[in-house]
């Protein structure tokens, strides 16, 4: 009987360096399936970008999320061209997906690779290790708000920030949920609830209630401002962060220069419910400065990837994909923005090897 575990993937790079780390991505995935065994990966590629947004008017076809749907996750590299306004490019691709799938949990691991440094003097591995839980359908990115009298000088742009009982709670619980997972059960609710008096105080309102079905996790709650200034300051007193669309999005790009590079930091867009496929990409955006150069940092994709297949239940092979990632960094196999002068290429290249070195029974004979 063939017991191998099949999941399929959408694979898009989209824009920029996207393309570059996901074909990395997909490289370093399969070799890791081949090596391990017991599940196989299919990609199918979707040329979903930018250009196809010039040539046809739109990034998804119709019919495009249909399409989507019908796989088990999706894995996406980034979307923005310096001749599209980021809005229109942002709300035409990755918007468009999160906010149909319902991929209203948006996590973001961080922490300090083994052989790369953070640049907080005397910050090791072990003092930055935080999961940023942001809300990834409501706040400012509801698409509420519009402009009137265009040009004149009394034009007005509002940008309402919608935040729903149902939203808050549903993420908070999510929440809870992860910081449980965590050996020290540390929840902090980030949020501004002394200047925004209506939706911060619901949030800090629904986070108290939802707190009672976990009385096993420890609350701290924090205001945005000062957080930055403490995740600078005493990066081991967090844990995992639960915080809007927002105030996580600028955060958690903090939290990714606070371990090293924004080159290394992965994040999923889930629906906890597994309704729908949920979307894993790296952080970063399209790079458009180094685009091209075959110098674009390929762990953040790789962590992604490896949260991916935990995601789909591949929790061993994820574990086992860090490890061989970890390797290479501390072998000093790095690139550009972690000091390092290794290509992308050498980087994806080693990352295979050690996969291969560890695992393939056939590796030396021949
Ligand atoms: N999820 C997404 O699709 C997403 C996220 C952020 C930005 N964007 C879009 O990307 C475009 C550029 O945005 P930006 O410049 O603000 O952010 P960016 O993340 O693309 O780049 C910021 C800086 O980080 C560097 N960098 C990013 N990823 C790197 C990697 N893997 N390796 C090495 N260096 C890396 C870049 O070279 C640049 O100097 C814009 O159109 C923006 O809208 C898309």
């Amino acid at each position: 009987m063939d017991s191998q575990r099949r999941y399929s993937i959408a694979a898009i790079g989209a824009d920029g360096i996207g393309p570059e780390v996901i074909s990395a991505g997909i490289a370093v995935l399969r070799t890791l399936a081949d090596a391990l065994g017991g599940f196989e990966l299919e990609f199918e590629e979707y040329d979903w970008s930018s250009e196809t947004y010039k040539k046809t008017g739109q990034y998804i076809p119709d019919g495009g999320l249909d399409e989507l749907r019908k796989h088990d996750a999706i894995f996406f590299g980034a979307v923005g061209a310096p001749d599209v306004p980021d809005h229109v490019s942002l709300w035409g691709l990755r918007l468009a997906i999160c906010q149909t799938f319902q991929q209203y949990a948006n996590v973001r691991p961080t922490r300090i690779l083994l052989g790369t440094q953070s640049p907080l003097r005397s910050c090791g591995p072990r003092d930055l290790d935080w999961v940023i839980v942001r809300e990834n359908s409501e706040g400012e990115y509801a698409g509420q708000g519009g402009r009137s009298h265009r040009g004149q000088a009394w034009e007005v742009a509002t940008e309402v920030a919608v935040f729903t009982r149902h939203g808050i709670a549903r993420l908070m619980r999510f929440g809870f949920e992860i910081a449980r997972q965590r050996p020290r059960k540390l929840l902090t609710v980030v949020t501004k609830s002394n200047a925004q008096r209506n939706g911060m105080v619901l949030w800090d309102e629904v986070a108290a209630d939802v707190a009672k079905d976990f009385p096993d996790v420890k609350v701290d709650k924090m205001l945005v401002d000062a957080m930055t200034a403490r995740m600078v300051l005493d990066p081991s007193s967090l844990d995992t962060i639960v915080a809007t669309n927002l105030h996580a999005d600028i955060l958690s790009d903090l939290a990714a220069a606070l371990a090293g590079s924004i080159g290394i930091a992965p994040t999923s867009n889930l629906d906890p419910t597994r309704r729908n496929p949920s979307m894993f990409e790296p952080i970063h955006g399209s790079a458009f400065d180094i685009t091209g150069k075959g110098i674009a940092n390929p762990v953040a994709t790789f962590w992604t990837a490896a949260e991916m297949l935990a995601w789909l239940g591949e929790e061993a092979a994820a574990a086992e994909l860090m490890i061989c990632v970890e390797s290479v960094c501390e072998a000093g196999i790095v690139t550009a923005d972690l000091g390092g002068t290794a290509t992308t290429a050498e980087v994806t290249e080693a990352v295979m090897a050690e996969i291969r070195r560890r695992h393939d029974k056939s590796e030396g004979k021949s």
